[in-house]
């Protein structure tokens, strides 16, 4: 008997009409031994935190989902009310492109924009990016029934992977998508390297959409981060199951206590989980043991809100020329749509 080849480690599958292919990103970190170098580092140093990239596993990415519909928590629908009124203008302004979102979930607000381009007769090319294979499978999957002409190409990953490794577009000029203020989870120093390598990843021509929280009264920040049906608080503490999952670890979840302020100063919600009695924590997997103190916090997040005048003046500076930008009549949340 000849014994077939050894097939390599399955790195991507599709299905046998071509319309769908999943790409698993290689994972240099994982590779090299380095996952997980970032939660050694966060909790390490002090005050403790932890890389909110951490939320989303497949609980995660549900329970973001729910807080997407919850009445506090305007950005969603706000973002959502502006894809509805000028997705038009957005797909008259580019023309046929393929779309590339990174962190793109559900892919719920993207819908908008693929209705916009079928209807200006383009055809549909999409590649979805996101840490959780399992949202984006489902979310490919209602996509093809949906949209009947639509190709996908979902590239399982993180931002950076992605940004390193993009698979040559199916179709030029690329329009990437970084929506829902995501981009507030990046500090000042993390949002000038992110603009670099999105400048430099893109090709003359291409675009750049970026949806931005904007500052706003404190109490309706605050009311968005504290939601009284305690999702946020469940989506915050689930990061502690995930690392303990993950890494082996014996976080006590009862023991922590949800908490999401605003700093003026820095224009951001900060979000916590303060310990209320003394825990030894073990990440076995990382061969890490760390105490924490009653009343110590781990911040698990920054969500920044930013100015749009500000932010179309830091976009062309690095390379990324604003071409036009919508808001909502609150004037709460922006989309800007940018030309490399
Ligand atoms: C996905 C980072 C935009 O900052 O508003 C929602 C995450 N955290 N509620 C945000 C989040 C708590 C969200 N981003």
């Amino acid at each position: 008997m000849i014994s077939p080849t050894p097939l390599p480690l399955e790195k991507s599958t599709s299905t046998p009409d071509g319309r769908f292919q999943t790409v698993y990103l290689d994972s240099p970190e994982f590779s090299s031994g380095l996952e997980g170098q970032d939660v050694i580092e966060g909790l390490t140093q002090s005050p403790k935190v932890l890389p909110p990239k951490y939320f989303y596993d497949d609980r995660g990415s549900q329970l973001f989902e729910q807080i997407c519909g919850l009445p506090e928590y305007y950005p969603t629908r706000t973002e959502a009310w502006i894809l509805q009124h000028y997705a038009r203008a957005i797909a008259q302004a580019t023309g046929a492109c393929e779309l590339v979102e990174l962190g793109s979930g559900s892919s719920t607000k993207t819908r908008l924009l693929l209705d916009a381009y079928q209807a200006q007769g383009h055809p549909l090319y999409y590649q979805p990016i996101d840490v959780s294979a399992g949202i984006l499978a489902d979310s490919a999957a209602q996509l093809l029934t949906d949209y009947p002409t639509l190709q996908v190409q979902a590239l399982v990953g993180t931002y950076g992977q992605a940004l390193n490794a993009l698979p040559t577009p199916a179709r030029a000029p690329r329009l990437l998508l970084f929506l829902g203020s995501s981009l507030g989870n990046f500090t000042p120093l993390e949002c000038d390297q992110f603009f670099a390598q999105v400048a430099s990843v893109l090709e003359a021509g291409d675009y750049f959409l970026l949806g931005i929280d904007l500052q706003k009264d404190t109490a309706i920040l605050e009311a968005a981060y504290n939601d009284c049906q305690g999702v946020t608080a469940a989506f915050n503490l689930n990061m502690l199951a995930h690392l303990n999952y993950r890494f082996t670890g014996n976080f006590n979840l009862e023991a922590f206590h949800h908490q999401a302020i605003y700093n003026p100063e820095d224009c951001q919600i900060e979000m916590y989980l303060r310990c209320q009695q003394p825990q030894s924590v073990q990440l076995k997997t990382l061969d890490l043991s760390i105490e924490l103190t009653p009343g110590e916090s781990i911040r698990t997040e920054i969500s920044r809100k930013f100015n749009l005048e500000q932010m179309q003046h830091y976009l062309q500076v690095q390379g990324l020329s604003p071409v036009q930008t919508w808001t909502d009549p609150m004037q709460w949340f922006g989309v800007i749509l940018c030309r490399r």
